[in-house]
């Protein structure tokens, strides 16, 4: 059988949303990746005065987005739907749930903003801009869009909470799980997190970080690390709490020198 191709025989499992935070819960969505391994499909929801959805899933997965959007907010009671940037893993159920949750607006970078207008039809009525460094509050909770270090749009943009000190770092941080599912990227072998932590990012995401200079990186990713975030939540990898948040920054750092070896197409398809 090939390494390569998922079997599709068996059903995908079901990762029911993960609460990281209080009021702070990880919506989630798995796709079977290269050799066995699973991909997750993250988005995150943030219940409170004025309920954000951070991102909003995939197309491919709207069944289950909406029975997990839904069980944790009242379609009504939605407010905000942060969008990180564009891509349609993120913005798969964007304009569904707009049509479903009448009081909702779309936050968005200033530039991703008109993007969202032109293929989307999303009006600017129901989008409000929000950039870099910019600080958004609801009832004295102040939410923060802070660039990740990598990404594969300009346009990208993640969110830090100052109450929880929880980061959602879009595609950053992406990571594959090795086996069964986990919830927690310490549930994975550490050095099978680090390798695939590479090969995600230099695969999927940035190649670029080779080309990068290597004390502007780093410093880049330790003035995320200044933030002093109890949680990371990745798009594309289980939940980073604890000594993990610290150990995922190292590895972020180090990216530039941990070019992987290219995957070998002709073995894995056989
Ligand atoms: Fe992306
Ligand atoms: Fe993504």
């Amino acid at each position: 059988m090939s390494h390569f191709m998922p079997d599709l025989s068996s059903p995908t499992p079901r990762q029911k949303p993960l609460e990281v935070a209080r009021d702070t819960y990880v919506i989630r969505a798995l796709t079977p990746s290269v050799g066995g391994s699973w991909t997750n499909l993250n988005a995150m929801v943030i219940r409170g005065a004025e309920p954000i959805a951070v991102d909003a899933g995939m197309g491919t997965h709207r069944d289950s987005w909406f029975e997990d959007l839904f069980s944790l907010v009242d379609p009504e009671e939605l407010r905000w739907i942060f969008l990180t940037h564009l891509d349609c893993d993120h913005s798969g159920n964007l304009v569904e749930t707009l049509e479903r949750c009448p009081n909702a607006r779309v936050i968005s970078s200033r530039g991703e903003s008109f993007r969202v207008n032109a293929s989307m039809g999303v009006p600017f009525e129901r989008m409000r801009l929000l950039d870099d460094g910019e600080v958004f509050e609801i009832a004295g909770r102040k939410l923060q869009s802070l660039r990740p270090p990598v990404y594969d749009s300009p346009y990208t943009r993640g969110l830090f909470d100052h109450a929880t000190r929880v980061y959602y770092a879009s595609d950053a941080f992406c990571a594959p799980i090795p086996g069964d599912p986990v919830d927690w990227v310490e549930e994975i072998a550490p050095d099978l997190w680090a390798e695939g932590m590479a090969r995600f990012h230099y695969s999927s995401l940035c190649p670029w970080v080779a080309l990068a200079d290597r004390a502007l990186f780093r410093a880049e990713v330790e003035r995320l690390g200044a933030l002093g975030m109890e949680a990371i939540v990745s798009g594309h990898s289980p939940a980073i709490r604890g000594a993990s948040v610290g150990q995922a920054l190292e590895l972020l750092a180090r990216l530039p020198d941990a070019v992987p070896a290219p995957l070998d197409f002709a073995e894995l398809t056989g």
